[in-house]
């Protein structure tokens, strides 16, 4: 799978960077388990628990910590929230189709290559050297999820 952090990324950014190549992976993952005709309901588990260990909360500081720096009204940051949004209704529907996983791959794949691509590059350029200080010292890195035991995707 290719995913390349970009070479300048400053260290506060670098945490939610590794995040996202977390969330690409899930991506990958969902499309392996279609690809090999895996039960849809095992890919929806992992989907859930990703979610809810991992996604759900990198949204939020997201939100909370990241989008600030440029402002809510910011263009940019005002299509990254309305991402979330649609992609926390995706992961909260209890719906376990094919369509519906496909959706979430395709949906949280262009969201975050958005924000690699556009949107951090952007807050990288326009954020103080205390506003990414400050970042580095809130921000805990969401750890990896080696401990799911169902490796459907191998
Ligand atoms: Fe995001
Ligand atoms: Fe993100």
């Amino acid at each position: 799978m290719e995913f390349q952090e970009p070479i300048h990324r400053h260290t506060a950014l670098r945490s939610f960077s590794r995040e996202h190549h977390h969330g690409l992976l899930l991506c990958w993952k969902i499309r392996e388990g279609l690809k090999n005709k895996v039960a849809t309901s095992r890919i929806k588990q992992y989907a859930d628990w990703f979610y809810h260990q991992h996604l759900a909360q990198h949204f939020d500081v997201e939100e909370q910590h990241l989008f600030p720096i440029l402002g809510k009204n910011n263009k940019m940051v005002r299509q990254a929230i309305a991402e979330h949004q649609r992609l926390r209704v995706l992961f909260m529907l209890d719906n376990d189709s094919v369509d519906t996983l496909d959706l979430i791959a395709a949906e949280l794949d262009h969201h975050i290559r958005f924000e690699e691509r556009v949107l951090f590059g952007e807050i990288q350029q326009r954020a103080t050297r205390e506003q990414l200080l400050l970042l580095d010292e809130i921000h805990q890195e969401i750890p990896d999820d080696n401990q799911w035991a169902d490796r459907f995707w191998e």
